[in-house]
């Protein structure tokens, strides 16, 4: 081997293209035609990137003691741990993404602190000023971390239905935040000057309280938020044991993460008029809804045969889904029902909510997958003008993205969350199974006015009706 090739300098040339494959994965990632070469570069930057770093750790100890014992070790754990992500990801249901996923930055999460806690217990040979860097790098690393570890299971709870979605709110939630950020400033210039062992104890108490608070403090509508949140700060936990570790592809790899659920955070913020700051936060001046249910006055009820009638009549329908019929798996039969309508010369056309189900685009790729012509599928901005002059909107299985209390009542959870304002339109069908409230936990006022009527009972099954009827 040339001199100036070293097993650093291989490897360092590999992490150069696992990070260029990672940056076209997301390149890829961000365009339907596009997702699964993203994917596929993913993967492979992954494998390289796991294959170099084992080899230059290992490289030339082969003689030192305990050396085949460490990799027997690496191979059996990473066995095990790709063996339960390959079963974990095939069986889990389009709608249980999110909480997969947010099960998934709690471990990166976990291992940040890991990785800081094996910087104090195992310190490298460092003095002077590389030393208080490396003990900055250890504490800040585990705070980070920490508060991703407990804010993603909190954020796991609540996807999955574990923990009530509606914001815990303490009195002076946000001088309780404010006030762990100062402690946590505090206790970082003291370890640099004094590493010892309690601070970083009472670092990890403090940063699992402060994420558990944070995202139990956030109400279910803005969950989506919440989880490319935690996904910038998995990011960023990754990026601080990059310098603990001395590796640049983790540094590399958790800055693309962090930055791009940064941004991604932002522009679901503004999608759902609520403030960045405000979220990353922890909801900051967001308040406890003043008042409890009022009484919204009575629902009228629709049988499948006579909306089939009214669909009959009607000249124009807007179809607004959301996670009920991802749950009832309704979008064949509406497929089929689109394409019925159209036959019969009824405009049908799709609205979709940006937070509509249960992860960013689930209608869109439920559609897809059913069918349903792209060109009838337009996004919320694009429809809403219209949905006045609409004869019939058919509400399959959404609730909080069609809430008039969104725009109508400043004191409700969702206020200022833009909805499809669906109550404008002649007439409108709503698909549930009871009159329960959404997933942020809010009754829908919409059931209650003139223009509205229930079809109770499975998306999928009154679909059907509706189709037997035509
Ligand atoms: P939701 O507000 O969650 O309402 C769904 C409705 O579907 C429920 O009211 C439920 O009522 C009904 N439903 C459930 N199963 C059904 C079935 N088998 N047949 C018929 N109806 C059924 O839905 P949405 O309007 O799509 O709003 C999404 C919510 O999730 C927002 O609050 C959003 O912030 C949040 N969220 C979104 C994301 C992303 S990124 N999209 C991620 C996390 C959270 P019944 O129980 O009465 O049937």
């Amino acid at each position: 081997m040339p001199e100036s090739l070293t097993p650093e300098s291989i490897a360092g040339a590999a992490y150069i293209v696992a990070a260029l494959l990672f940056i076209l994965s997301l390149a890829g990632l961000s365009r339907h035609e596009t997702a699964r070469a993203g994917v596929g570069y993913g993967i492979a930057g992954m494998t390289i990137a796991l294959v170099a770093t084992i080899w230059v750790t290992f490289q030339g100890a082969w003689d030192r003691p305990g050396t085949m014992l460490g990799l027997g070790l690496l191979v059996v754990t990473v066995l095990i741990g790709g063996s339960i992500g390959l079963w974990r990801a095939r069986i889990v249901e389009m709608t249980g993404m999110p909480e997969l996923i947010a099960l998934l930055h709690s471990f990166v999460g976990l291992a940040a602190v890991i990785v800081g806690w094996n910087g104090h217990l195992d310190p490298p040979a460092l003095e002077g000023s590389l030393a208080d860097i490396h003990h900055a790098e250890v504490f800040i690393g585990i705070f980070i971390g920490g508060v991703t570890f407990t804010g993603s299971i909190v954020a796991f709870l609540k996807l999955s239905a574990r923990m009530k979605s509606a914001p815990l709110v303490l009195p002076g939630k946000n001088a309780l935040n404010l006030g762990a950020i100062v402690v946590f400033l505090g206790l970082t210039v003291w370890y640099v000057m004094d590493s010892q062992l309690w601070l970083l104890v009472l670092v990890t108490a403090l940063a699992f309280a402060l994420g558990w608070h944070l995202v139990a403090s956030i109400g279910g509508g803005d969950m989506p938020v919440v989880i490319s949140m935690l996904n910038s700060y998995s990011g960023w936990a990754a990026a601080a044991a990059g310098f603990l570790l001395n590796n640049d592809l983790l540094i590399v790899t958790g800055a693309l993460v962090g930055s791009s659920g940064a941004y991604l955070s932002y522009i679901m913020c503004k999608a759902m008029n609520r403030s960045f700051i405000s979220v990353i936060a922890g909801g900051f001046g967001i308040e406890a809804p003043a008042k409890a249910d009022a009484d919204l006055g009575e629902y009228s009820e629709i049988q499948a045969v006579d909306a089939a009638e009214m669909l009959k009549g009607a000249s124009s329908v807007i179809i607004t889904p959301g996670y009920g019929m991802a749950v009832a798996q309704a979008q064949y039969p509406v497929a089929e029902l689109t394409a019925k309508l159209r036959e019969r010369g009824i405009d049908v056309r799709f609205g979709i909510h940006p937070v509509a189900g249960r992860l960013p685009g689930h209608m869109n790729v439920l559609l897809a997958e059913a069918k349903v012509p792209y060109d009838i599928v337009e996004e919320m901005d694009e429809i809403n003008d219209d949905l006045a002059a609409t004869s019939v909107v058919l509400v399959i299985g959404a609730n909080d993205t069609v809430n008039p209390a969104a725009a109508e009542d400043p004191g409700s959870p969702i206020a200022g969350m833009p909805v499809l304002r669906v109550w404008e339109a002649d007439n409108v069908i709503v698909f549930k199974r009871s009159m329960s409230t959404g997933y942020a936990g809010v009754q829908n006022p919409l059931f209650f006015r003139d223009n509205a009527q229930m079809l109770f009972g499975d998306a999928k099954e009154r679909v059907e009706d509706i189709l037997k009827s035509l």
